[in-house]
């Protein structure tokens, strides 16, 4: 059977079934999840074919693995919720799930695969990951290219999701206010913000922003360029608090 049939299968019987009977917070999140997976799996695809050096390296098997990567890394997604409501990211982490799951399953029990899963909602890819370790040399450097992937398409995907359809859902759990200290100590050194030292709507917005700072191919960075992003994020931080210096410094530090 083939590989990519079946991990779409996959993901389409686990929506079938976490959805039936569910609370509309819960079926709001598994719908916008699944569009997620799929432009994801669609932006991955369009990245991988846009890096010609790339793609001219890879063999067939791993080829396949990018395409696999995209439709599967948010399964544990599915599985994100608890009594119809949606559990916190500090709580579940919905990369390490979809990998326990996928290691049961024989033929997307790969290494290069599960290791892109599990590296791509971190703030950082952990290259000791025992996945990762286990692997060649050759086998670590697709591994390490297919993670980088995963979150550039990943990122590329929220951010066309927020330019499309407003960034304000972003902020609903924050109150406005003006940038925090150790958000722009963050931003100086081009690092991405950590969710965990987020405390007002601007800082929310700006941490959506910082991704900029983990996108890994020139093709992706040309896209988010392309399309606003950044401009229409700092609009966004000023209707949220952010104060007329706070996005004169985000216009400095934020570039891509
Ligand atoms: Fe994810």
């Amino acid at each position: 059977m083939n590989n990519i049939y079946e991990a779409t299968k996959l993901i389409g019987d686990t929506y079938s079934e976490q959805i039936k009977n569910q609370s509309p917070e819960v079926i709001k999140y598994l719908v916008h999840k699944l569009k997620h997976t799929f432009g994801v799996s669609y932006e991955i695809m369009n990245i991988f074919y846009a890096e010609k050096d790339l793609y001219s390296s890879f063999s067939d098997t791993e080829k396949e693995l990018v395409e696999l990567s995209g439709i599967l890394h948010d399964l544990g997604r599915f599985y994100q919720h608890s009594d119809g409501h949606i559990l916190d990211n500090h709580i579940f982490n919905h990369g390490k799930y979809a990998v326990d799951l996928l290691s049961k399953i024989e033929r997307f029990n790969n290494p290069i695969l599960l290791f892109a899963i599990e590296s791509h909602n971190g703030l950082a890819i952990n290259y000791d990951n025992p996945f990762y370790k286990q692997l060649s040399e050759q086998d670590k450097y697709t591994a390490m290219q297919i993670a980088k992937l995963l979150r550039d398409a990943d990122k590329l995907e929220n951010i066309k999701f927020f330019i499309y359809n407003g960034m304000p859902a972003l902020v609903a759990d924050n109150d406005k206010g003006t940038l925090s200290d150790s958000v722009k100590e963050a931003l100086k050194n081009h690092k991405q913000v950590d969710y965990k030292i987020i405390q007002t709507k601007s800082d929310r917005v700006t941490n959506g922003l910082s991704w900029i700072n983990d996108i890994y191919f020139d093709s992706t960075k040309k896209i988010i360029k392309d399309i606003g992003f950044i401009e229409k994020g700092i609009q966004v931080a000023k209707l949220y608090g952010a104060t007329e210096q706070d996005c004169e410094f985000l216009k400095e530090v934020l570039v891509i």
